[in-house]
């Protein structure tokens, strides 16, 4: 049988460092992995590094950390917005001087808000957040100096005191211009084509995803931050806005282990009936001195690099000292600020499929911050699957090979292309690899990273469910090869799959749960397909369906004796 491909030796995953925990964003990707293939496939400090899909920014973070010079694109504004606030220096004596005065101005008229009355004691306190169910007031959260934190049923006080805040901004929300102290965003949750978001819900507008009361807040609290000099300062104060403020956001379920606290624990703008409104002005003091917050972030970013410059040209990044980085904010299929053969390695992690709407979920907060302004014209050439925008997956391959050219071409020969991929699915991961060979790649190698803070449970999870990172190794080849494939048939592939199932099985000398049988299976998979010249050219069928013709012929199922769901069944030899 094959030998496994060889597994490399990186420290166990953890989650991520506080520069990057500071802002949610969706697909984020581990450090570690990260800096250790840059490690890996550059020799050299000052090499050059290209992410074209750069998401959040960690591996620009990364590359600079290793004194490389960095090249992040991406097509998504919120994107490029979070990968350069991430890596803008801050100190924290500004942070913490800004912080006071916008405290002095804000604090008690934010809070006021939020005041009610201890059930136990009677004393006047500031709710950490009350609690809706459906369109009701439904408890209030606090802390009592005299009774600790509490957890009471609202009273028809708060249900009075909430009545009063909404008709008075009502009023003042009719006449309301970009510069208002109460200007706040009102898009739509559809695309300009007139359909809806798809992965939207109930709610049509962004200020629905909203209690009046925390809009109010946002509002003061945005209006206030614009008005922050220097340009940097107040851009850092933004991105401490923007991390908190899908927390302000009724998409935060009451959860009974923490009822302090909730986060934004769908990609979706989904409909939670029971919902936090946390108070704006605590989750504003968190984004910036609590445990994930500016400060902490700064410190850290200091801690690791320093004097990172940020330059406007190619030219500029190859003539400045390390660590230097050039941001772009394109579609990447349109870049031209790249020339050909400039690049020493690339390692991205292109947009998946359809399960993560990167362009209308980032738009929460780009519609907050303000920066897209039509919807279509920013987004109509992400690379996605999405119905809704006319996306199917044959639109999603082709403009996916079209990136993939673009990054062929800026790239040395010789060189290496690292492209992660998150896809649970085989048709995703094949497309992704059929379109990287047909593009000129040579296929290096496979490997299938575990997920950060692997547990034993989360190895069981469910298939469809697919934890940890799939990395592809590319390279590009000295001159411009004639790779002829040969499409596979469907019956050699299911010939393959099984028997490559049997050898993982035997290897492994246990049965195996479904989702670490196909974590292993695409690595052989994809090494005997380059092997043989062939490529596989259809849209197969899940691996799982092919397996299951072939239980009780050559594999047996068995109870999980550790297992709680019927998920939990492991696959073995008959
Ligand atoms: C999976 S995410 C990257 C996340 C990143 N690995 C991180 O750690 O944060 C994919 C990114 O591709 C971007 N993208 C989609 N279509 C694009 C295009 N045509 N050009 C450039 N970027 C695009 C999306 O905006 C999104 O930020
Ligand atoms: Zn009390």
């Amino acid at each position: 049988m094959n030998e496994y491909p060889a597994t490399v030796n990186v420290s166990p995953p953890h989650g991520h460092s506080p520069m990057y925990v500071m802002h949610k964003f969706f697909g984020r990707k581990q450090e570690r992995l990260i800096n250790h293939y840059i490690r890996t496939f550059t020799q050299d400090e000052g090499e050059i590094v290209l992410d074209p899909f750069c998401g959040s920014g960690v591996t620009l973070g990364e590359t600079l950390r290793l004194k490389r010079k960095a090249i992040g694109v991406d097509i998504n504004p919120i994107s490029v917005f979070v990968t350069r606030n991430t890596l803008t220096f801050i100190s924290g004596k500004k942070i913490l001087e800004e912080f006071k005065a916008i405290e002095n101005d804000l604090k008690n008229e934010i809070s006021n808000l939020y005041k009610t009355t201890c059930s136990k004691c009677g004393k006047k306190v500031t709710a950490i957040c009350f609690s809706w169910q459906d369109s009701n007031l439904y408890d209030k959260r606090y802390f009592c100096s005299q009774d600790g934190k509490r957890v009471e049923k609202t009273d028809f006080k708060d249900i009075e005191q909430y009545n009063g805040i909404r008709s008075y901004f009502e009023n003042e929300f009719n006449n309301l211009n970009e510069s208002s102290t109460y200007w706040f965003p009102k898009n739509p949750l559809y695309y300009s084509n007139g359909r809806a978001f798809l992965k939207k819900e109930r709610y049509n507008h962004i200020h629905e995803l909203f209690t009046k009361r925390n809009i109010a807040s946002l509002a003061l609290l945005l209006h206030r931050i614009n008005q922050i000099s220097p340009q940097d300062l107040r851009s850092s104060f933004l991105f401490a806005f923007s991390s908190m403020v899908h927390l302000a956001s009724k998409m935060t379920p009451v959860r009974p282990t923490r009822p302090f606290s909730s986060s934004w624990i769908q990609p979706s703008y989904w409909y939670c009936p029971h919902n936090m409104e946390s108070n704006v002005w605590e989750l504003f003091e968190r984004a910036i001195i609590g445990k994930q917050g500016l400060l902490k972030a700064k410190r850290d970013l200091n801690r690791k690099i320093q004097n990172i410059k940020k330059v406007n040209t190619f030219s500029e990044l190859e003539t400045s000292p390390n660590p230097t980085y050039f941001l772009i904010n394109t579609d990447i299929t349109r870049l031209t600020q790249i020339p050909e053969n400039s690049v020493d390695y690339v390692i991205t992690d292109p947009p998946y499929g359809h399960s993560i709407q990167y362009g209308e979920l980032l738009y929460l907060w780009g519609s907050w911050l303000n920066v897209v302004n039509d919807y279509n014209e920013t987004f109509q050439d992400e690379i996605i699957i999405n119905h809704r925008q006319d996306k199917s997956i044959s639109e999603y391959e082709s403009l996916l090979k079209l990136a993939l050219n673009k990054i062929y071409l800026t790239l040395k020969p010789d060189k290496f292309c690292t492209i992660t991929f998150h896809s649970p699915n085989l048709t995703i991961r094949n497309l992704l690899y059929r379109s990287a060979i047909q593009t000129g790649f040579i296929f290096d190698e496979l490997v299938f990273h575990a997920p950060a803070r692997a547990s034993a449970k989360s190895l069981l999870q469910p298939a469809g469910s697919q934890q940890g990172d799939f990395f592809f190794h590319f390279k590009k080849p000295l001159k411009k090869l004639k790779q002829v494939f040969q499409p596979i048939t469907g019956e050699e592939l299911e010939k393959w799959i099984v028997e490559i199932v049997k050898d993982i099985i035997v290897k492994e000398e246990n049965p195996l749960p479904y989702n670490q049988i196909q974590n292993k299976l695409d690595p052989f998979l994809y090494e005997k397909l380059y092997k043989s010249k062939l490529l596989l050219n259809f849209n197969p069928k899940e691996v799982k369906k092919t397996l299951k013709k072939y239980i009780g012929i050559e594999f047996s199922l068995f109870e999980n004796p550790d297992g709680k769901s019927k998920n939990d069944i492991l696959w073995g030899l008959v």
